[in-house]
């Protein structure tokens, strides 16, 4: 297979195998995107006067053809192709001849790239949002459940003050509304087209950015092509970002499930069917995923890094390093897409033990609302309140 910059030699086979890696499988993700944006750059083309109507018309067709293989999975990129990019300009060749080797008026693999994961983040955005409000409902489920009843929390990992399951539940939900809140923005940001910068640089051409990106659905084109460049691993690093406070998030409440449903505690008790058990202890019944969601978000993390750390110290401009950012994100997204669906169904099964919640409120833990009802009746808090410990002495 031809590649696009084919010029009479031919690429050692080790520096094809180590430059292509694992891009042509990873861009079969990106291939059905780079197939609309094509489409929206062929019409493009057509409107500004470099391609015929009938030009347009066979190239759409052919694009359109495509675009069916790659839904029943009778498509796929072949190494020597190096990417998507390469395979849909060869496929279009194949298919209408000459006309085919006009499509790439105007525009670089790098503003293709640019635009394709675009396109992939915005749907994967979406995506994510909705398993969020998924299990927002949940909570409100579990909360309209358990809500009314009441445990100790916790502050240092001892007693602190009585609270109830709604006050907990609902503290997940509002942190999953910043959450949405954060992915919103990342949202606006890359919901700007690139395409139209070429390599970074513009193209020496009389083009209509502002059609392309709005064909594409993106709400403005961004304007400065050496800027767009720089975007790609600022963008991914923001993404990345907004997932990990999701995973923080889910992290922080797995954790708190396990430790609640730890049975010297027992406020809570997971489904069996949620538990994994152990090969030499016949009685153990283990909270293996919940241990998965919190350890997944460190990998979250460290992902992040990843984004952070390939694309710092680059001069401006396009660079190779910043393909090795595609698979760090769309690993990411599939991550957090299980760590939602996991959690969402942890909450739907999660019971509540009532009795052992109401053993925990001791009267220690009634100690401050004590304290309150001294300063009640008139004596300054200060006061009151060593007049309380006195009685707890310091436990
Ligand atoms: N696979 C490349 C990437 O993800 C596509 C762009 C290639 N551009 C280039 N100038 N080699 O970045």
């Amino acid at each position: 297979m031809p590649k696009l910059w084919e010029k009479g030699y031919t690429l050692d086979p080790l520096i094809e195998r180590f430059t292509v890696g694992k891009d042509y499988l990873t861009d079969m993700k990106l291939i059905k995107y780079d197939v609309i944006a094509s489409i929206a750059h062929a019409e493009m083309l057509a409107k500004v006067g470099y391609l015929s109507s009938e030009e347009l018309e066979k190239l759409k067709a052919a694009l359109k053809k495509l675009s069916e293989l790659i839904d029943s999975n009778q498509f796929s990129i072949s190494p020597d192709e190096e990417d998507c990019h390469t395979a849909i300009e060869n496929f279009l060749v194949r298919e209408v001849g000459e006309i085919g080797k006009k499509i790439h008026m105007a525009r670089s693999r790098n503003d293709q790239v640019l635009t394709a994961l675009r396109l992939l983040y915005k749907d994967q955005l979406k995506r994510i949002e909705k398993l969020i409000q998924e299990l927002k409902n949940q909570l409100v489920q579990f909360s309209k459940r358990f809500g009314r009843i009441k445990f100790a929390g916790f502050t240092h990992t001892r007693k602190a003050m009585p609270t109830n399951f709604r006050t907990w539940s609902m503290a997940l939900y509002d942190a999953l509304d910043d959450d949405l809140r954060i992915l919103r923005l990342v949202f606006e940001l890359i919901d700007r087209s690139p395409l139209g910068t070429g390599a970074g640089y513009g193209v020496p051409a009389k083009i209509d950015r502002r059609f392309t990106a709005e064909r594409l659905g993106f709400k403005s084109i961004q304007k400065n092509p050496i800027h767009a460049q720089l975007s790609r691993g600022k963008y991914e690093f923001l993404l990345l970002h907004s997932l990990s406070q999701i995973s923080f998030d889910l992290n922080r409440f797995a954790s708190d499930i396990i430790f609640f449903s730890l049975p010297e505690i027992g406020y809570l008790s997971l489904a069996r069917e949620l538990c994994t058990g152990s090969s030499i202890m016949p009685q153990k019944l283990n909270p293996d995923p919940l241990e998965l969601v919190r350890a997944y978000h460190n990998r979250i993390v460290a992902k992040q890094m990843e984004c952070a750390t390939i694309t710092s110290n680059l001069i401006t401009g396009y660079h190779r390093d910043l393909q090795l950012l595609k698979e760090t994100v769309l690993e990411a997204f599939e991550i957090v897409e299980q760590l939602l669906l996991v959690m969402k169904l942890i909450f739907e099964k999660l019971e509540v033990n009532e009795q052992k919640c109401r053993t925990s409120l001791t009267k220690e833990v009634l100690a401050t609302e004590k304290v309150y009802e001294l300063v009640e009746r008139g004596t300054p808090f200060r006061d009151a309140y060593r007049i309380v410990a006195e009685e707890f002495g310091g436990e």
